[in-house]
């Protein structure tokens, strides 16, 4: 019993420890975080997740649709799916930071460019035009944290 009391005495600094470096080890990696917080309340940042699951569906559907040559799908989930939708003006006008808002808008334009582009049966074209919407994804990632 005694040997296991020192035991316990002995082995608790290093919990500690190992517990106080993961903390240091968290809060650095939230420091090192650059990206500007939307500061969104946790209904808001669920939505937000649900929506962006979706834009990332829709993308990999766009593409193997356009590796089947199904040109006029595509675009038909561009336009609906990705593109400036009553729905996503709506969402995107939900943010109160304005840089966010406009990137958001940006994005949803460029994927009805992108809709427009597969209209014309053109796969330089259409892998051009996804090429620069899904630019908008990687540059508001790299920008925005909620
Ligand atoms: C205008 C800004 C913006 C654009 C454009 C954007 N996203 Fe996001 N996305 C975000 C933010 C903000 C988050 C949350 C990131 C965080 O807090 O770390 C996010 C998160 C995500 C997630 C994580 C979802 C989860 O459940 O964890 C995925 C996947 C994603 N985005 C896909 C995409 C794809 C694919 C595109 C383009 C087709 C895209 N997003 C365009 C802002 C954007």
């Amino acid at each position: 019993m005694k040997k296991f009391l020192i035991l316990a005495l002995l082995l608790a600094p290093v919990g500690a420890m190992a517990a106080g470096e993961s903390m240091v080890g968290h809060m650095a990696h939230n420091m090192n975080d650059k990206r500007i917080s939307l500061g969104l309340s946790p209904g808001m940042k669920q939505h937000q997740l649900v929506n962006m699951r979706a834009h990332l569906a829709a993308t990999q559907l766009i593409i193997g649709l356009l590796s089947e040559g199904k040109f006029e799908k595509a675009s038909k989930v561009a336009h609906t799916k990705l593109g400036l939708t009553e729905e996503m003006k709506q969402m995107c006008g939900m943010f109160e930071n304005e840089d966010f808002k406009k990137l958001g808008y940006a994005f949803h334009n460029s994927a009805d460019e992108l809709g427009d582009a597969l209209q014309m049966k053109d796969m330089k074209r259409s892998l051009q035009a996804l090429h620069k919407t899904t630019g908008y994804c990687v540059q508001c990632h790299e920008k925005f944290r909620q």
